[in-house]
């Protein structure tokens, strides 16, 4: 008989992770997106549930299939996210892989949009929620610890120094994302980790050496 179950650092302990795009709609047919993959939050999820860990895996339509041995939720919009993340509360971590659209459509069509009425469609947008910042300002439901990511294509450091403090969370994975870097929709990443004691720069490794670094300082942190 083969054990299935291994104890880790991380056992009993229940952490988010969200991943992928989101995709906010136009119309039934036509959506906005961004070029996430979902491969980074996919990794870190497989790498907190090798720990241990009861991983809520909160997903948009991402180009990478969800780990085994986490509980999946699958969603579409930013919206849509945040109520997953309300749902999948308490936790003892947070992870926010996801990149989630800034903006939506102010009134996505129920109809296809036609050529037909002759003129060009204008589109309005609306703000999403910031599900990031809005679960790291909770009162009551805010886990140990939160970790958020900041895709930068200038000034990595700088930018998400400040983005850590605005949006209230313990640590930010920075990665510069300009396209010189083909980090985006690639297998690997160089990540700066900053919390409240400052910044410290990583090789640039795989997104699963990434993720193993990652959960094994959460596991640290919670233990
Ligand atoms: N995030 C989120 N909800 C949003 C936007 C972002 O939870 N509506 C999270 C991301 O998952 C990430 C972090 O916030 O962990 C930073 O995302 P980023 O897009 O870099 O930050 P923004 O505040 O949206 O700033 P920017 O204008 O640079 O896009
Ligand atoms: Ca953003």
């Amino acid at each position: 008989i083969t054990a299935y179950f291994q104890a880790g650092p991380l056992t009993g302990k229940r952490i988010l992770v969200t991943s992928g795009p989101t995709h906010e709609p136009i119309d039934p047919v036509r959506y906005i997106a961004n070029r996430s993959s979902g491969a980074q939050g996919a990794a870190i999820a497989k790498a907190l549930h090798v720990l241990g860990a009861k991983v809520s895996f909160i997903t948009g339509p991402a180009d990478v299939p969800p780990p085994a041995g986490v509980d999946v939720v699958r969603v579409e919009t930013a919206q849509q996210m945040l109520d997953a993340v309300r749902q999948a509360l308490p936790a003892d971590a947070a992870v926010f892989a996801a990149a989630v659209a800034d903006w939506r459509v102010a009134s996505a069509s129920d109809s296809k949009l036609k050529k037909t009425s002759g003129a060009l469609p204008v589109l309005t947008f609306a703000e999403n929620p910031d599900i990031l910042y809005s679960i790291s300002h909770s009162e009551d439901q805010r886990p140990k610890l939160v970790v958020g990511f900041a895709a930068e294509t200038d000034d990595v450091v700088a930018n998400a120094t400040a983005k850590r403090l605005r949006k209230g969370c313990d640590w930010i994975v920075a990665n510069d994302v300009s396209p010189s870097t083909g980090i985006m929709g690639g297998q690997e990443n160089a990540v700066t980790l900053i919390d409240e004691k400052g910044a410290e720069t990583w090789p640039r490794m795989s997104k699963d050496a990434v993720s193993q670094r990652l959960a094994a300082l959460i596991a640290e942190r919670l233990t």
